[in-house]
């Protein structure tokens, strides 16, 4: 990644990953990323803010080579996760000088996953600060966004919030401030689906705690830098808020055609009712856009075929991901077709239990749809277009 300068004596020294396609063997990376790492030149210390993903270490390198950094005294790690962190153990074996500063919390994943020696800390707690001469560091706990440990920094002088994961989004571009906003503002609705959405109540909580600090500049450890913060922030407190669109997601499997054809009956009545409706087919779907879809949905069907007494694979790896999520969503319920009976209903339903749902009539029929199957698809859109008139304005 090139060197870019934020701000006099601030660098973004990180490295962009502009193929990488999947994160964590799940979640697809259709625009790539970055691992965005910061060099404070303060008046008597510098300070490095998160590293890179080991893999582009290199480029770190090259870049603080650039600027001839000779001496690192801190590395300031915000999250233990490795893509920010798991060039630690390389930065301390060139600049033997440098301390570690993180919470306890982070210091223990840091020691259990990358084996750092107990010495070369330095622990600090919630609202301390850290002199770098002419520049202060302020270390803000915001736990759960998205690991235990999550922290923000924030350099009081230049009021530059550098908050890792928080407000992140996997998407490698060029520019080094936000240019694009419809697209970064995507890209960072889909990483806060797939990252930050089971933690909705910590995210809100952690943003009330940094607004008091009045920051100008959002610098993430992913995508580019907000120097527009409101941005992001209203973006976010759309997402986290209890609102609910009038839309129906629908998941869907078939494997002979009945259940597909439900879908496309069921996608017609709800469209005919007014309300929106985003069917995913789960051979098909990149996972990124369905997680993106439940931040708003008030409802949720999902469509599958009854396979060995429950429902299709496919089906239920949707249903396991919905669950983790942990979305916002108000309704829920199941249609498809079997051969000879099952449990799929029941199934469904104790996969879903880190959700509060009000579970709708399900639909579901033996073999290809007949007209009283239809009849039953039509009740259950009547039904969710009553639930969403009683919450949706
Ligand atoms: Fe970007 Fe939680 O690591």
């Amino acid at each position: 990644m090139a060197l870019q300068e934020l701000k006099k004596g601030i660098y973004s020294v990180g490295a962009k990953d502009w193929d990488r396609r999947i994160f964590d063997e799940l979640i697809p990376l259709p625009d790539g990323t970055s691992y965005n790492s910061y060099l404070i030149e303060g008046g008597k210390k510098t300070a490095l803010i998160d590293t890179v993903d080991p893999e582009k270490k290199d480029e770190l390198f090259t870049n603080l080579q650039k600027l001839n950094v000779e001496k690192i005294d801190y590395i300031i790690a915000n999250h233990a996760e490795q893509d920010h962190s798991g060039s630690i153990p390389e930065l301390l074996a060139k600049y033997t000088d440098a301390k570690v500063v993180t919470n306890q919390k982070c210091k223990l994943f840091l020691q259990d996953l990358l084996h750092i020696q107990e010495n070369k800390f330095l622990v600090i707690k919630d609202g301390e600060t850290l002199s770098l001469g002419d520049k202060t560091l302020e270390f803000i706990f915001t736990p759960w966004v998205h690991w235990p440990e999550t922290m923000t920094t924030y350099l009081r002088e230049d009021k530059i919030l550098f908050s890792c994961d928080f407000f992140g989004s996997h998407l490698a571009t060029s520019n080094l401030f936000v240019k694009n906003i419809p697209k970064v503002i995507e890209d960072a609705k889909r990483y806060y689906a797939e990252i930050m959405m089971p933690f909705r109540i910590p995210v809100r909580k952690n943003i009330e705690k940094i607004q008091a600090l009045g920051f100008e500049i959002i610098a993430p450890s992913h995508g580019p830098v907000y120097d527009k913060p409101e941005i992001i922030i209203n973006a976010y407190k759309d997402w986290i808020s209890d609102r609910v669109e009038n839309e129906v997601v629908l998941p869907y499997v078939s494997m002979h055609g009945s259940t597909e054809r439900m879908v496309s009956f069921f996608i017609d009545s709800l469209i005919e009712k007014g309300i929106k409706v985003r069917p995913f087919n789960l051979i098909k779907t990149d996972l990124g856009q369905l997680a993106t879809a439940l931040v708003d949905a008030a409802t949720v069907v999902i469509a599958t075929p009854t396979v060995l007494s429950g429902p299709h694979p496919a089906a239920v790896y949707a249903v396991s991901i919905l669950n983790a999520l942990k979305p916002k969503t108000k309704f829920a319920s199941v249609i498809g077709s079997y051969g000879w009976g099952g449990r799929t209903v029941e199934i469904i339903k104790a996969n879903l239990i880190n959700l509060k749902l009000e579970f709708l009539t399900p639909v579901l029929i033996k073999g290809f749809p007949k007209e009283d199957n239809f009849l039953s698809l039509e009740k259950l859109a009547e039904e969710i277009y009553l639930k969403h008139n009683e919450i949706i304005n």
